[in-house]
């Protein structure tokens, strides 16, 4: 199809109809459960200056050199919209000096919108959505381990229970110093057979190569030494720690050597949910601690976890049945114009009983009326007509027909709110 001012931009789409509800729904189950946790809602802006991006995520990783959606303002100032949510909500604890003395760990969660110039295909859009949670100021295996479950149970209590979270650590700085050195090594050996951008990789940010799309660097990758060999003694027994939480909380997971994530904040565990059912490949979400990340932006020296949901993602293995509008829906039909106002009055009777209604009035007979009620999948209709508005009742007709014999039922006006919510 050719490209008109109504195509989309490419890789962004509109939200609606079935794909809202779901939406919605996802958002409303994780405050609930965010709220369990201790977690309160930030909205932070969705363009920052280019450079709490370029800081955070790291110059080398895809996201930055390749993903971002940057451009000049007015004013002439470097602005990006925003590639993921982690940076923006550090910026906005450090512009608003969210962390005091006592008010640690400082538990935030956001959803929304984000940015990647990316290649769109299946559950890979450039303009998606996030659901994201940020934990500062607890540096624990069990708040690690806490994370994932409280991941896992986002998952879960949306239905999705074939979950499999794959974990890793990365170690503190001094583990992956060593790790590095031994990677250097590993793939200088095969620099030539390296893509042309893990090449410049190796030059500037080696660990970059493990994450790498290209099928060639991801077959040398498989035999690269694992960073589990470089970790140091603490780092071990932080990472056995965090496992052994996770199996208290009966969370299973599977430990992924060469997982690494492609954000350059992380440090010490972090971890990815996928699917296990062959649904989508992908990971559904992701995360990990980042204690210095805060101090980077010029914040306070504590430490930092979090993760976040891509909800296009989960979203896609929602069962569509279920999100259907509400299963009966009321249309008010004046017969005439002579009832409009009669039947006006009871159209917002209903509604102000929460009750989902539409007004058919449009229409030169009551057939034609019915015929426009049934295109909005009406289930009932209140019908007002002269004997009606003398005898202040309703007529009520089922449009489902195998309900044959419920048709065409009158009742008195004053009883309508409890006959239609209890029957
Ligand atoms: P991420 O792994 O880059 O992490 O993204 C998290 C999730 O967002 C992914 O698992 C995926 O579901 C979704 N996602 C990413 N890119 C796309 C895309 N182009 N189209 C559709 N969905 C996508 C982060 O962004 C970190 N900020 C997570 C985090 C929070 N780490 C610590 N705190």
């Amino acid at each position: 199809m050719s490209k008109t001012i109504f195509t989309p931009v490419r890789g962004m789409k509109d939200l609606y109809g079935i794909d809202f509800n779901k939406y919605k729904y996802i958002i409303d189950t994780a405050i609930k459960i965010a709220n369990k946790y201790g977690y309160s809602t930030i909205e932070t802006p969705i363009v920052e200056n280019t450079e709490v991006f370029q800081r955070s995520i790291g110059d080398d990783t895809d996201v930055v050199s390749k993903e971002m959606y940057t451009f000049k303002d007015k004013g002439d100032e470097s602005i990006t919209l925003r590639p993921e949510g982690t940076a923006g909500v550090m910026r906005a604890i450090v512009s608003n000096n969210m962390v005091v003395s006592n008010n640690l760990p400082l538990k935030l969660m956001y959803y929304g919108p984000m940015f990647r110039y990316d290649r769109p295909q299946k559950g890979r859009y450039r303009q998606f959505h996030q659901l994201g949670f940020e934990s500062i100021g607890a540096k624990s295996p069990y708040t690690d381990a806490i994370n994932i479950a409280l991941a896992n149970e986002i998952l879960t209590s949306v239905g999705i229970f074939d979950c499999q979270v794959y974990i890793n650590s990365l170690g503190d700085l001094s583990s992956r110093e060593n790790y590095l050195k031994a990677i250097v090594k590993y793939f200088s050996i095969y620099e030539d057979k390296l893509s042309e951008d893990s090449k410049i990789r190796l030059k500037k940010n080696p660990l970059r190569i493990l994450d790498s799309k290209d099928q060639n660097d991801k077959e040398i990758c498989l035999m690269a030494p694992k960073i589990s060999d470089y970790l140091n003694k603490n780092d071990i027994k932080y990472f056995e720690c965090v496992c052994e939480t996770l199996e208290k909380c009966g969370i299973k997971y599977v430990i992924d050597n060469l997982l690494v994530r492609g954000l350059d904040y992380y440090s010490h565990t972090i971890f990815e949910l996928k699917i296990s059912n062959g649904q989508y490949k992908d990971a559904i979400g992701g995360g990990g601690r980042y204690d210095g990340l805060l101090k980077l932006l010029g914040g306070p020296d504590v430490s930092g976890i979090g993760f976040a949901i891509g909800m296009e993602r989960l979203m896609m293995l929602l069962d569509e049945n279920k999100f259907q509008q509400q299963e009966y829906i009321v249309s008010v039909i004046p017969v005439s114009d002579k009832e409009i106002d009669n039947a006006f009055e009871l159209y917002k009777t209903i509604l102000s009983n929460n009750i989902r209604a539409e007004f058919v009035h449009i229409g030169n007979n009551l057939s034609k009326k019915v015929e426009i009620a049934s295109k909005l999948n009406s289930t009932i209709l209140l019908i007002i007509g002269e004997e009606e508005v003398k005898n202040n009742t309703i007529t009520i007709t089922y449009m489902n027909k195998s309900e044959e014999a419920r048709r065409n039922k009158t009742i008195d006006r004053n009883n309508i709110v409890g006959f239609l919510k209890y029957n």
